[in-house]
């Protein structure tokens, strides 16, 4: 047995950890809340989660007065669970639901779960970022308009990069229509601490909001809050919520968010700032890095709405570096290791607990790196890369059997550079940021099987990929 060796060896390794939980390792916050006598079950004194009447009930009031809900709700099996519930809360079978086609994996699991009709909402993507977000608010409505049976619309925001689409008015458009937003902050609990960073979700007009707090705030994996803005919404989503969560909540986690919101309302504006005042200093100090490195201004150029930057991206492609290998170089030659990497960028989390040394030390690396292996590259042969590449938030596949009866259908294996034209019998999911590429019962494409491969041997995690075989439904 070696999980715990292998751990070890990664806590005392001085990594600079530029990826989530947002503790980073070190929190001081923590400190009180991380000790093995904490982790306890609901004895006297220390209420239940199930049925919240004394100092957990006292801690969701306060969260929810931090965030401006209703009701907020914990849950310690991250905002998967989260999503689902919300999902399932305000929907009932047969029911259609409008989702980004950019979702976790979690919210199609919940369309499955909850037996409802996917209308897909396809972020446009843009060449010369390599990204994509909803911009069009036109075919939002349109997709509103399109389907009566329509009950909520599914969006993230911020997206795994940071990108803010323009919530305000997508609530507007979303309430003209008498719809439900569900809101998949789950990279955004940290925004409602920083005035320089985008209006959070709730604040902005969402009805229900769901955010990882282990992802941005220094509580521990897997802690996740949902908040509901209406009374109307809130006794079903407590049922399902109350159905699909452990019944063993860990009190750890439930502390760390205690711990960490505390700490945020005192010191987050500032650390944040702090922080990213420094990332500017550094690309500066650290030109080459300082080349690659696109934060708020190169995206508002391009039409986003807003940005987080607190996302620190660099474009390795820039440099003729893939993601996926930038992410290698990193870590085996400069003991960092970023978030995620997809074939344009490397993607490395900053939070409040990141000191300004870390900071330096990443565009350091990126620096050097950019100088030993990277290459100047003619801005065509970059957009040429972008456009073949299209990150990894593709275009709607064709959907041709429902993704519940797919997941239900008999499967085959084959060769993925077998598969094209057949109907993928399973999700196929580069990891992080765990966004479907293909989803059950939508059709393999040509193309699709190119950036499958591309991504597969571009040292990128792709779940649903066993050993270059992919299940197709059996017909
Ligand atoms: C956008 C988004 N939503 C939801 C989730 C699921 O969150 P959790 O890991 O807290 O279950 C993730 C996880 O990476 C995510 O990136």
């Amino acid at each position: 047995m070696k999980l715990g060796e292998e751990l070890k060896k990664y806590r005392e390794s001085k990594t600079g950890r530029f990826h989530m939980p947002g503790h980073k390792g070190r929190s001081s916050c923590l400190e009180d809340v991380f000790v093995l006598g904490n982790d306890v079950t609901e004895v006297e004194g220390l209420d239940n989660l199930h049925n919240p009447t004394g100092v957990i009930k006292d801690l969701l009031e306060e969260v929810s007065t931090v965030y401006g809900s209703r009701k907020s709700f914990i849950s310690t099996n991250g905002s998967t669970t989260s999503l689902q519930s919300a999902i399932l809360g305000v929907t009932v079978p047969g029911d259609s639901i409008l989702v980004s086609r950019n979702c976790h994996k979690s919210v199609f699991n919940a369309i499955i779960l909850g037996d409802l009709n996917p209308v897909y909402l396809t972020p446009e993507y843009e060449v010369e970022s390599g990204l994509s977000w909803i911009n069009d608010l036109n075919s939002l409505e349109e997709a509103i308009k399109s389907d009566d049976k329509i009950t909520a619309v599914v969006l993230t925001y911020p997206t795994y990069f940071g990108i803010c689409c323009h919530m305000e008015r997508i609530a507007e458009i979303v309430h003209k229509y008498n719809r439900t937003l569900i809101v998949d902050e789950a990279h955004g609990s940290h925004l409602k601490f920083c005035h320089d960073l985008p209006k959070s979700a709730l604040d902005a007009g969402a009805d229900i909001v769901i955010q990882s707090t282990h992802k941005t705030l220094p509580s521990l994996t897997q802690s996740s809050l949902l908040h509901v803005k209406n009374e109307k919404h809130v006794d079903r989503i407590e049922s399902i919520m109350s159905m699909l969560l452990t019944s063993s909540p860990s009190y750890l986690m439930m502390a760390s968010i205690e711990a960490s919101i505390d700490m945020m309302e005192k010191e987050g504006n500032d650390r944040l700032k702090k922080n990213m005042a420094y990332v500017e200093k550094m690309a500066v100090k650290y030109p080459n890095a300082g080349k690659i490195f696109k934060s708020k201004d190169y995206f508002m150029e391009r039409g986003v709405n807003d940005f987080d930057n607190t996302r620190l991206l660099f474009r390795t492609s820039d440099i003729a570096i893939k993601g996926g290998v930038a992410e290698s170089i990193l870590r085996k030659e400069y003991n960092i290791q970023v978030e995620m990497a997809d074939l344009n960028y490397v993607n490395a989390f900053m939070t409040a607990c990141d000191e300004i040394e870390d900071i330096e030390r990443l565009f350091k690396a990126v620096d050097d790196m950019a100088v030993k292996y990277g290459r100047e590259v003619e801005n065509v042969e970059a957009l040429k890369e972008a456009e073949t590449s299209e990150s990894l938030t593709a275009k709607c596949p064709e959907s041709v059997i429902n993704i519940r009866k797919a997941f239900y259908s008999d499967k085959l294996c084959v060769d993925i550079k077998e598969a094209e034209g057949k109907i993928s019998g399973s999700y196929i999911i580069p990891y992080p940021p765990g966004i479907p590429l293909l989803c059950p019962g939508e059709r393999i494409t040509n193309k699709m099987v190119e950036k499958i491969l591309e991504i597969w041997e571009s040292n990128i995690e792709v779940i649903g990929l066993d050993k270059g075989k992919i299940k197709i439904i059996n017909i």
